[in-house]
């Protein structure tokens, strides 16, 4: 298990160009199961997220292969209709496979994710959405188990607008009988470009980026290529990171469309942002203002931002209250932070923040992908060294943070070894 080692105080400047976007291509490659063929992904990021899918559409007869930032998926040969729970506990992503299996195959095994290191994360809506596309749904031993003729279109409304039950419930509509109506559909941008993939695959859709989507069903797609949306929370995280350590930095390759809610919070935190259509300078000020967050679905501030903006609040000046209203319990990486000096208070699914605190180095512990980004971030400003322990989390998201970091002045290095 690795560690980062970093030591804290430089000011960060220059530039980085940001990857694709994870939670795109997570919904992409499965959709390739949707049609036999050969499908270019372009600007995928090297990801353990992304390994983890290509090792479970290997298991199922897929042939993936990563090359210059483009991955090739060939799935004519698809024999095996399983997602084991050996994958789905690495990554709850896993789930997408089950549209797409049945919508073309009629069948699909995937195991229950359970729940994540920030509690539960259910999966009612994409079962009660498939079942009203007509398939039945059986749980057993841990399984989702499957079974359809063929889909048929059908009305379906999300009380929750849930982002991989739309996913996924799009996947299994574009090849049912029938017209499917999606309401309360969710609009982040990895969904309007799953969307989009699948319209180039053959599929008809309407509404696309809207709430309300309208799918006639086919009866065949085709492979097709895609070129992966920026990743908007490794973006954020950098705009963070500048503004942490009272840089200057501009981000490369992004859309900065998809960043309104960060960009809006840090100017009002005192940073001078200047947009072009592809990229952002982000200049942050001596002093940061506190300002007040709630997490909710897009266009709003996103709940993989909650962790990176709490410690930011740790530095700005001022109490700020970081509300997170999708995931109630995502906060297991307030005590790490106030190991590292932070005053923080948790009140329900709101983290009151006392800042201005000094934070001094310490060896703190990662338990999911964004709190261990919230840690890097604080290391980044504290006094001394910080140590990040398990940063496996870190690699299911991020691709080569570290380099990046260190392009544009971090004090940073990863150390290799058992007993982290
Ligand atoms: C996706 C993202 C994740 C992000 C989250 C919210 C991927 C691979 N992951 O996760 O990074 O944090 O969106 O932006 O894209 N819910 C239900 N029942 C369901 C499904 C969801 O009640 O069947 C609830 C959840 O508990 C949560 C809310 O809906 O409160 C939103 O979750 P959802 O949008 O589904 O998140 P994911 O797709 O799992």
């Amino acid at each position: 298990m690795d560690k980062f080692i970093i030591r804290g105080g430089k000011r960060l400047s220059g530039r980085v160009k940001i990857s694709g976007a994870k939670n795109a291509t997570l919904a992409l490659m499965p959709a390739a199961l949707l049609a036999g063929g050969t499908y270019r992904l372009k600007d995928t990021p090297v990801l353990r997220d992304v390994a983890t899918m290509s090792a479970l559409l290997r298991t199922m007869g897929v042939k993936v292969e990563a090359h210059d930032g483009v991955l090739t998926l060939e799935t004519s040969g698809v024999h095996r209709f399983e997602a084991p729970y050996e994958h789905v506990k690495k990554m709850r992503a896993s789930v997408y496979v089950l549209g797409p299996l049945l919508a073309r195959y009629g069948r699909a095994k995937v195991s229950l994710p359970g729940g994540c290191a920030w509690g539960p994360r259910p999966v009612n809506l994409h079962i009660e959405g498939l079942r009203k596309l007509g398939a039945t749904i059986e749980l057993d031993k841990g399984y989702i188990i499957a079974h359809a003729d063929r889909l048929q279109g059908a009305r379906i409304h999300f009380d929750v607008s849930s982002v991989g039950a739309t996913g996924n419930i799009m996947m299994a509509a574009v090849l049912a009988r029938g017209s499917t109506v999606i309401q309360n559909a969710a609009i982040e941008p990895e969904i309007t470009a799953l969307a989009q993939f699948l319209v180039a695959m053959g599929a008809k859709i309407q509404g696309v980026g809207t709430n309300r989507l309208e799918i006639e069903g086919v009866d065949v797609l085709h492979a097709a290529d895609a070129d992966t949306i920026p990743d908007r929370i490794e973006a954020g995280t950098f705009l963070v990171a500048a503004a942490i350590t009272r840089g200057e930095v501009t981000l490369e390759r992004i859309n900065p469309e998809h960043l309104t809610a960060v960009i809006t919070r840090l100017e009002d935190a005192g940073c001078a942002v200047v947009t072009t259509p592809t990229s952002l300078t982000i200049k942050a000020p001596e002093e940061l203002r506190g300002v007040d967050v709630t997490a909710a679905i897009y266009p709003g501030f996103p709940t993989d931002m909650q962790a990176q903006w709490t410690a930011l609040m740790a530095v700005a000046k001022g109490t700020s209250v970081v509300t997170d209203s999708i995931y109630l319990d995502r906060f297991k990486h307030v005590p790490e932070l106030i190991r590292l000096g932070a005053e923080i208070e948790l009140k329900e699914n709101a983290a009151i923040v006392r800042g201005s605190s000094r934070l001094t180095g310490a060896k703190v512990m990662s338990t999911d992908l964004r709190a261990s980004a919230s840690l890097i971030l604080a290391g980044l400003v504290a006094e001394g060294m910080t140590e990040v322990l398990r940063v496996y989390h870190i690699d299911r998201g991020y691709e080569a943070i570290e380099q990046k970091l260190r392009a544009i002045g971090a004090d940073i290095e990863r150390v290799s070894g058992e007993e982290f």
